[in-house]
């Protein structure tokens, strides 16, 4: 059996290396811009931000601690989601009196990270920034400050670096465009 993607890649949006150069600058920034922190939090969003946080962190040269957030928005199929949003895995860590760096995957509607930095800034952290591998601002429904952003997208479905296709293909090293024939739509 094969297991071929060209059926389902329009074309590679950002190749491994790009990925890389980007990860390591955003790690650059965040390292000096927590120079003097010694309570750094990374927070990874669960699943799809568990590659970019792997390789992020890498590039942070401040000590940190890293715990892991499990969301999901529910309401109208995998693609759209609404202001319903829940945990489904809670952190371990103490948030009280930290320097939290959310570490995020994508920022679409907004919906998910409203809910996740309303959740965190009531457990009274010293600090909340958000930091997303990619944007969507074309999609956005919910005004979100982004911290530190990796790239700026357009309004496509976009999946590998740990984004899924219907849970599938996290694992490919570029995000690639889903073609749009290849997929049913929801
Ligand atoms: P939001 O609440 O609409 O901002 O949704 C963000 C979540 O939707 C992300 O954490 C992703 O899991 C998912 N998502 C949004 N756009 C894409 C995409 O193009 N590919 C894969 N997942 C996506
Ligand atoms: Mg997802």
């Amino acid at each position: 059996m094969t297991h071929s993607i060209d059926h389902l890649l329009q074309e590679v949006l950002i190749d491994e290396q790009t990925l890389k150069a980007r990860v390591a600058e955003l790690g650059a920034q965040i390292s000096r811009d927590y120079a003097n922190s010694d309570n750094l939090l990374l927070i990874c969003i669960l699943k799809g931000g568990v590659m970019f946080l792997t390789d992020l962190m890498r590039y942070i040269s401040v000590p940190h601690e890293i715990d892991f957030l499990s969301v999901s928005s529910y309401g109208k199929g995998a693609r759209m989601s609404t202001g319903s949003v829940r945990i489904d895995m809670d952190l371990k860590s103490v948030v009280i009196g930290k320097d939290l760096l959310i570490v995020e995957d994508i920022i679409d509607s907004g919906h998910t990270l409203q809910f996740v930095m309303e959740v965190m800034s009531a457990r009274k952290p010293a600090s909340v920034r958000l930091c997303t591998l990619l944007d969507k601002p074309s999609r956005r429904t919910i005004d979100i400050p982004i911290d530190y952003t990796g790239f700026v997208i357009e309004d496509k479905f976009v999946f590998g670096y740990g984004l899924d296709l219907d849970e599938k293909y996290r694992n490919l090293p570029f995000i690639g465009v889903v073609n749009p024939g290849a997929v049913g739509s929801e």
